[in-house]
């Protein structure tokens, strides 16, 4: 008797801690797959780089070719049709992609900007030689926006071509009193987004309106419409903002951007690869 009651009690028992077994285990595995599917998924590598030199900044415009700048300041196009980089610049400081494919950099000995308009290899100086520009962000051919030494906003304008060659652009401020580390240019709609005051993200309405868009300094943004904007902490975490949430994608990024459709591509701080985070 007492041994028959001992026996259903055990067996009870093993029957209670399998479950718990068994449930724990289907919980682990659900968790597994959703933290899973959130991001690995959209993750292809899509080089292991063999450039001379650590990569320090990507760009790209409407598709999937893409610019590299390296630490040695040495411009790289990576072209899908020769499926290779091809050296484009050397002395470049900052570069940018535009949505039609325009390409600017700024020269790092005399902060000039330069744009390729003619030929695959020819570059012509577009900048007025009135700013010391530091950073660049290229909408399109028509509109270019810099920050310069002083942490100054200029936008630099389409404005005819002379002797069919050298395309002549009007260089304004669009504002010297507060302060820009970097503007991006949204492809979607053309909105402006800022690396401001400590380096937070701003949404740019006016000289004097700027929209308060992040809670910590970014080292990097890239913007793809006013509800829409990556960015790159100090720390290399990658966070994108949709419809007005930040969302942590990853860490261990140096440099990312995103393309017209939304795929996000990024250089690992760890081995300075580059992959795609396809836009689901
Ligand atoms: C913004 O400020 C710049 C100078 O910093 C000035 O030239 C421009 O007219 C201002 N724009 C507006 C809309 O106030
Ligand atoms: C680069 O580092 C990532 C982790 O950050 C790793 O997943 C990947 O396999 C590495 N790639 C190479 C080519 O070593």
């Amino acid at each position: 008797m007492t041994f028959h009651q001992t026996s259903i009690s055990i067996n009870k028992l093993l029957r209670f801690i399998g479950t718990i077994i068994i449930s724990i285990l289907i919980i682990c595995l659900f968790i597994n797959d959703i933290s899973n599917n959130f991001n690995n998924n959209r993750i292809s590598k899509i080089e292991v780089i063999s450039l001379p030199g650590d990569q320090k900044k990507i760009d790209v415009g409407y598709g999937d070719d893409y610019w590299i700048l390296t630490e040695n300041n040495e411009l790289y196009y990576k072209s899908m049709m020769l499926r290779k980089f091809i050296h484009k610049r050397s002395g470049v400081l900052d570069f940018a992609v535009g949505l039609d494919g325009t390409v600017a950099y700024i020269d790092i000995y005399t902060n000039e900007v330069y744009v390729r308009n003619m030929n695959v290899d020819w570059w012509y100086r577009i900048d007025d030689g009135n700013h010391a520009h530091q950073t660049i962000s290229v909408c399109d051919y028509k509109t270019i926006f810099t920050t310069n030494d002083k942490l100054d906003c200029i936008k630099g304008v389409y404005d005819y071509k002379k002797d069919d060659k050298l395309d002549i652009y009007n260089w304004e401020y669009v504002d010297f009193y507060y302060t820009y580390y970097q503007v991006s240019c949204a492809f979607h709609d053309h909105s402006i987004w800022i690396r401001g005051n400590e380096e937070h993200a701003y949404l740019y309405i006016n000289n004097y309106t700027h929209i308060p868009r992040s809670e910590i300094a970014l080292k990097q943004i890239k913007a793809l419409s006013e509800q829409h904007v990556i960015g790159v902490d100090y720390y290399n975490n990658l966070w994108e903002r949709i419809r007005g949430t930040w969302i942590w994608v990853k860490n261990n990024v140096k440099s990312a951007s995103i393309n017209y459709n939304g795929d996000i591509f990024y250089i690992d701080s760890t081995n300075d690869s580059i992959y795609k985070l396809s836009k689901n």
